[in-house]
């Protein structure tokens, strides 16, 4: 039997690359497309000589539709797993526009294109942050509030309602999958390049011989700085393989997370321990607009429809960067 042949969009990213290794691990077969913004073909090199197979890359932007359709022609995907976008909350400020294009319209166009082609599976990247900043300690459900506070997360949840859509229809399949905080990495090579979330942030602090900053002391929190749910990108990886291997129709969104917060002075212990560093200064820093005391995820919905259960504790995620 031919493997299902997969199209990963981002593939050369941190997560998508994680994505590719377990699927090939799992017998299907994958072919990247990554304008190489932020992605590296250093990560492909090493995945084909893991696996021993051919992992084709197009170097094309996700918005050159012309390009994504010939190519989903020639290789006759059976499956997308859409990982492509700009990611920098921040920058999403100032380039709202550019946001809303990559993230937001790009996706709609590539679901034309696949129902134009007879693509039936799509598995879309999303964000805890379509919960923006929640007011309460709870953790977070997929039917509950959704307040996205930034171009980034506004555009991920305007994407969502376009896969929706589309994987509500008879016949097609798929999921949006919310991830928290992705740490960890299977191997050196494939390694986080990005200094969006806290901990590539604390290590390239420490690597400098610099404090790291905590922003706000004083949330309502055992020791006072902000709870998040960290999640193994190997976990995020197994995730979407059971979502690709679901054989029964899957909710809409799930979120993928541990279930389980740590607050910015456990991680910044976590990987002082991981550097055997007893002890550093940190610098604690006023709150910072729009950071929520804790952002957890609720994990019963995952583990329910498709059995997914995080396998990783963070300790192991956190070592897994040496
Ligand atoms: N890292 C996290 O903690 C996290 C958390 C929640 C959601 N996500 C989502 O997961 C996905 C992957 O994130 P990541 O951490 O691997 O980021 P990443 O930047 O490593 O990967 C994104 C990839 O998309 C590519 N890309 C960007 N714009 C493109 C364009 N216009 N055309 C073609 N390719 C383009 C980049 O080159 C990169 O390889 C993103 O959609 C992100 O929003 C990430």
């Amino acid at each position: 039997m031919t493997p299902e042949r997969w199209l990963v969009t981002g593939g050369a990213g941190y997560i998508g690359t994680h994505i590719a290794d377990e699927f090939i691990s799992n017998g299907k077969s994958v072919v990247i497309y990554d304008s190489l913004y932020q992605g590296l073909e250093s990560r492909l090199v090493y995945l084909r000589a893991k696996h021993g197979v051919e992992i084709p890359l197009i170097k094309a932007d996700i918005r050159d539709y012309n390009e994504i359709e010939s190519v989903i022609r020639k290789y006759k995907i059976d499956g997308i797993v859409h990982t492509a976008a700009l990611k920098a909350v921040g920058e999403s400020m100032e380039k709202p526009d550019e946001y809303f294009q990559v993230n937001l319209e790009a996706t709609s166009e590539l679901i034309e294109i696949a129902k134009r082609n007879g693509v039936k599976k799509f598995i879309f990247s999303s964000t805890a942050a379509v919960y923006g900043s929640p007011d309460t300690m709870e953790p977070c459900k997929e039917d509950g509030p959704k307040a996205p506070i930034s171009p980034y997360g506004d555009s991920k949840y305007q994407a969502e309602s376009k896969v929706t859509a589309f994987v509500d229809t008879p016949g097609n399949f798929g999921t949006s999958l919310r991830f928290f905080n992705v740490v960890g990495a299977a191997a050196p090579e494939l390694l986080d390049n990005s200094v969006e979330n806290l901990v590539p942030i604390v290590l390239g602090k420490l690597n400098k011989g610099e404090a790291p900053v905590i922003f706000g002391t004083d949330y309502p929190t055992p020791d006072g700085t902000c709870i998040r749910d960290y999640v193994d990108v190997r976990d995020v990886a197994r995730a979407h393989l059971a979502a690709a291997n679901a054989t029964t129709k899957l909710p809409p969104t799930m979120n993928i997370g541990t279930g389980r917060g740590a607050s910015v002075r456990e991680i910044i212990k976590l990987v002082l321990d991981a550097i055997n560093k007893t002890d550093s200064a940190v610098i604690e820093d006023a709150r910072r607009a729009g950071d929520p005391a804790s952002l957890c995820a609720d994990v019963s919905l995952a583990k329910s429809a498709m059995g997914f259960e995080s396998q990783y504790p963070l300790e192991a995620s956190i070592r897994s960067l040496f």
